[in-house]
């Protein structure tokens, strides 16, 4: 009788409701579900299939017996789960470990090899002239476990095939072995692409290709049908086989494909993503050694003798196997292809986003990819520093490509700003300062006008009424003089640049002299020269900005990390939103938005502050602004690092590793 006992532990993981065809016990005492089975007296055999976590497997593990009327395997289904928990395990009861959620039709997969395992061991232990088969059994088992854990932590795809390949060669004891993938052309028509191959015995360079995906050729025939082909001499094919074999790489090579086995790759979803085919088994279980895949695997064939000797056909074990293997690697597969698809989603979905935000201020354009440069540059600086404080720190990939996003995007929140005062180049923007000096040239005019109205008593009195007041030649003179000079101030009080005047007392002096002349408009309105706005921000002590418009700028790093913390990044890039939120901030405390210090900044953002200064300095974004050059932006940074503004040893790096070489500047720019 079969069983299925699922821990509720494990549900999280797995399709629920369950569907009908899984008639499982759910439970959250396993083991103590077991046990009381044990103590039943069931007159038939129980074959269990268990879903714990891996606390519970434990407990199972020591308190359920395993004997002749109650075989039990165990699937490890656990989030926290990692292969490392099975150094120095007993794996033989280890059916299959997840650490994610599985789908319907792999669970179906997983509780039907669960169960073939299981029978095997009946008719094994029922027979015990095959008992040696059941240390096969449990190397399989053992070897599917140690698949898993190799193909779930490789990351790069290239060495996920040659791992795939590595391991069903060894496991089968086979001399040489290829991986085809399927895929599609530009027409939309599939294809079989030759992707890796290796030959122990031989080194036989040869290059991917691609193939017509038919049932012309052994891979072919097998990715197509799903079928496993188990052949003892691939030069004597039985006479209607559709497939053919072609001897012109073995001539080539002075090597002989003898036995072979062809295995489909089917993913979690049934479809077959490729073809793993294995030439010649060199295991030999009948000989008097007993040669197990592993060792059988390092046997050399050299001398046509040996293919003769040394080489069987594939042990039927190995089809359903080597079947379970392609399945893990298929899985191992799509996993890595999707896991670099989003990848790739985010790379794109990132740039598109500085497109953006470059492209609205076409002046500044190219900042945000050199300031990602620049902190690329300084982390892998960070990285070989064998010396000083940097000299145990170390950013893995991973953590360079969360600092280079973070960088790329750490100005985003400047679209959600007024474009106006960015590119405020002095303290009144270009429409108010044109109003203004209009208003002051129609000041002289009108004060010249009161002048020539003095001289005629005509004109004076006819508007007189209107509060035109006719004064004395002589005091408006004066007065004319006056309003030039005014003029002139007002160009250099427009300036940002920081002078020995204090603006807010010209300022005074000069409302006050325009106070004198009551200048009206036609309707008799007073005409106020210089409103408050104007007045405010002509005393802007520093820069081009006042107060509000400063905090209006200062606000784009909150907007970027309102921004970027709702991109639903993966753990590895969970820190993008702090560390470009902090891309302001000062050692001393100074910064914004938040005034932290020292340590409470995170290094990647006081990388970041240092390489967003230098381009900042060093780039001649605004027609009215110059590009310092690299020395000056040195110095300044230099004066930075000496006031703890910047991180002193990030700035040291910086010079040292000539980070500041690292970018070509006009690279970066969108045209
Ligand atoms: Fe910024
Ligand atoms: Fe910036």
């Amino acid at each position: 009788m079969k069983k299925i006992i699922i821990s509720k532990s494990t549900l999280e993981l797995l399709p629920y409701p369950l569907k009908g065809s899984v008639d499982a016990i759910i439970t959250d005492d396993v083991a103590g579900f077991l046990c009381g089975i044990q103590e039943r007296d069931y007159e038939m055999q129980l074959l269990v299939l268990v879903f714990v976590n891996f606390d519970e497997y434990n407990v199972v593990k020591r308190s359920v017996l395993r004997n002749n009327a109650l075989l039990w395997n165990a699937v490890i289904l656990d989030s926290d789960f990692t292969y490392q928990m099975l150094v120095d395990e007993d794996i033989s009861f280890i059916v299959d470990c997840r650490t994610s959620s599985i789908m319907e039709e792999e669970l179906q997969f997983i509780i039907q090899r669960g169960f073939s395992f299981l029978e095997q061991q009946v008719s094994v232990i029922n027979n015990n002239e095959f008992l040696e088969k059941l240390v096969d059994m449990k190397r399989d088992q053992e070897d599917l476990i140690n698949i898993g854990k190799s193909l779930s932590a490789e990351k790069d795809p290239d060495k996920l095939l040659r791992t795939i390949l590595l391991l069903s060669k060894k496991i089968t004891g086979a001399d040489a072995g290829s991986i085809y993938l399927i895929e599609e052309n530009v027409k939309g028509e599939k294809q079989l692409r030759f992707k890796y191959s290796h030959t122990f015995s031989k080194d036989i360079p040869i290059e991917e290709f691609v193939m017509p995906l038919n049932k012309k050729s052994i891979a072919g025939y097998v990715a197509l049908t799903g079928e496993v082909l188990n052949v003892e001499d691939m030069y004597r094919l039985p006479e209607n086989a559709p497939f053919s074999f072609n001897k012109s790489i073995d001539i080539q090579h002075n090597y002989r494909s003898k036995t072979m086995l062809a295995v489909p790759m089917r993913n979690h979803i049934d479809e077959i993503i490729g073809v793993i085919q294995l030439l010649n088994s060199k295991e030999d279980m009948n000989s008097e050694r007993g040669i197990t895949g592993n060792e059988a695997f390092e046997i050399k064939l050299q001398s046509p003798d040996d293919f003769e000797t040394k080489v069987v056909p594939f042990d039927q074990r190995y089809e359903a196997l080597m079947e379970a293997v392609a399945s893990q690697a298929a899985i191992a597969l799509e996993n890595n292809r999707m896991i670099r698809q989003i990848e790739t989603q985010f790379e794109e979905f990132v740039k598109a986003s500085v497109h953006a935000i470059e492209s609205r201020d076409k002046a500044t354009s190219g900042h945000s990819f050199r300031v990602a440069e620049l902190c690329k540059h300084m982390a892998y600086a960070v990285n070989s520093a064998t010396e000083g404080i940097f000299k145990d720190m170390y950013f893995s990939e991973t953590e360079i490509k969360e600092l280079e996003y973070a960088a790329l995007l750490h100005d985003f929140g400047k679209v959600y700003i007024d474009l106006a005062v960015f590119m405020k180049g002095k303290k009144l923007y270009p429409k108010d300062f044109e109003n203004l000096i209009i208003k002051i040239n129609y000041l002289y005019r009108f004060v010249e006008l009161q002048a020539l109205l003095g001289g005629n008593p005509e004109v004076k009195n006819a508007i007189a009424s209107e509060g035109i007041a006719a004064s004395n030649g002589e005091a408006n003179m004066e007065k004319l003089e006056s309003i030039r000079r005014i003029k002139e101030l007002v160009y250099k009080l427009n300036e940002p640049t920081v002078t020995d005047m204090d603006p807010e007392t010209a300022l005074k002096e000069m409302i006050e002299e325009i106070n004198d002349v009551l200048c009206k408009d036609i309707e008799g309105n007073i005409i106020e020269i210089i409103d408050d706005i104007t007045k405010r921000n002509l005393s802007i002590r520093r820069g081009s900005l006042n107060e509000e418009e400063r905090k209006e700028i200062e606000s784009h790093v909150v907007h970027t990390y309102n921004f970027v913390s709702k991109i639903p990044w993966p753990p590895e890039f969970k820190n993008i939103p702090e560390i470009a939120l902090k891309h302001h901030e000062k050692l001393d405390g100074s910064g914004y938005p938040s005034g932290l210090k020292d340590d409470e900044i995170p290094l990647q953002a006081r990388m970041m502050a240092i390489a967003d200064i230098y381009d900042a300095l060093t780039a001649s974004d605004r027609p009215y602004k110059k590009a310092l050059s690299k020395e000056m932006a040195l110095k300044i940074l230099a004066d930075e690092a000496k006031g703890r503004k910047i991180d002193p040893d990030l700035y040291e790096i910086f010079v040292r590793y000539k980070i500041y070489d690292a970018v070509d500047r006009d690279f970066y720019r969108i045209a």
